[in-house]
């Protein structure tokens, strides 16, 4: 069986170099707030192009929520995002007692900034973008409109680590930037971890703040924090990945290039990229008209896929319990929810590999 994704393989590619640097924290006898998150926080800024600062999180809901709130969102204040991004965006926003509003995404399953003027009242304070699958979205019509309507912008590049737009890396464009570095992204880590990016220094601190306790030095409490760290040893291990990041992100992309230019299928649509955006591959999603069908075509073929995500975050349960939503409201996102299927996409696949979910793709009939 082809897995959808197999953690091992990036493992096994490094293994040596995480091993050492796993049994150096170890044995350095300081394993919370030490010298590993610091340069990571470091190094973090630095690979995504200087000139802005990191606070790294213990995930990234925590990213999200702490972030926010040390950019100003207060109780009651509205944040235009997409209907069908990820659940922990909005857990986030409400975490600061803060209003997700939903907005209908475009084309390339990013925030369609065309709803999002439509969609501003008088408590907007804020858009909150996620660039969905590891695709960077279209920015500049976005931040036009919230210079024009004095609104802050947060990106969610849970899923867009070093994906560019027009040259620029994601989680540069706007007041603050939320990263997670669970397992499974692109780059994450061997445990949970995050981080809130920012050019605002004043961000990054209160960050830092909010994550030990509200605390600015020791037993010193000046805002009602919680506990937030990364571990030394997660931060040891995310700087070893960075050092191999760009070359994880081409293996993504090989498989990616095969897939796009070897599926040929008229039931199956590919993704497609719009122009200044760059895909880093997160995952590699599709379109059937029938998803369970498909999906249990290649089951038996021998290739796992997966649906991210079947339900669209205005209707889990919480959130109809929370705001009376009802389904039909957003269609373009439930077409979504009905049609994607992701297939196969790691951090290393064998060429064999790349080639039998081609084929088996190839031979699904519709
Ligand atoms: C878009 C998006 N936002 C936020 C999160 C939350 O990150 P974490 O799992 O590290 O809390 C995730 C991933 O799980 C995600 O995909």
């Amino acid at each position: 069986m082809i897995p959808i994704n197999d953690l091992s393989r990036g493992y096994n590619l490094y293994h040596e170099e995480y091993e050492a640097k796993a049994i150096e924290v170890l044995r350095s006898g300081w394993y919370i707030l030490g010298k590993e998150v610091t340069e990571f926080e470091k190094e973090y800024a630095e690979a995504l192009g200087g000139n802005c600062y990191c606070a790294s999180v213990d995930n990234g809901l925590d990213a999200i929520t702490l972030g926010l709130k040390a950019a100003g969102i207060e109780p009651g204040d509205e944040i235009i995002v997409q209907a069908n991004g990820y659940i922990a965006t909005m857990l986030g926003i409400m975490q600061c007692a803060a209003i997700p509003i939903f907005v209908e995404p475009d084309e390339y399953y990013q925030l369609d900034y065309k709803n999002i003027e439509p969609a501003i009242t008088p408590k907007t304070k804020a858009v909150l973008v996620t660039h969905l699958y590891g695709l960077a979205t279209r920015m500049e019509p976005i931040i036009e409109i919230c210079k024009k309507h004095n609104l802050m912008l947060f990106e969610d590049c849970a899923q867009s680590h070093f994906a560019p737009y027009k040259g620029t890396y994601t989680g540069l464009f706007g007041d603050a930037s939320f990263f997670s570095f669970y397992p499974t992204k692109n780059f994450g880590g061997y445990g949970d971890g995050g981080g809130v990016v920012s050019k605002n220094p004043d961000i990054i601190k209160k960050v830092k703040v909010l994550r030990n306790y509200g605390s600015d030095y020791r037993y010193h409490n000046i805002e009602l924090g919680c506990n937030a760290r990364l571990d030394e040893l997660q931060a040891g291990l995310l700087r070893i990945k960075l050092k191999h990041i760009k070359k994880l992100l081409a293996n993504r992309d090989h498989i990616a290039q095969r897939y796009l230019a070897e599926i040929k299928n008229p039931n199956v649509s590919l993704p497609e990229i719009p122009d200044g955006c760059v895909h880093t591959w997160y995952q590699f999603v599709v379109r059937v008209n029938n998803q369970e069908k498909f999906r249990s075509f290649l089951e038996q073929k021998g290739v796992s896929t997966d649906i991210s995500w079947k339900v669209p975050p205005y209707l889990q349960p919480i959130m109809i319990e929370k705001f009376g939503y009802k389904k039909g409201i957003f269609p373009i996102t439930e077409n979504i929810c009905d049609t994607i299927v992701s297939l196969p996409m790691m951090d290393f696949m064998e060429d064999s590999e790349i080639t039998k979910v081609i084929n088996e793709v190839n031979n699904y009939e519709g």
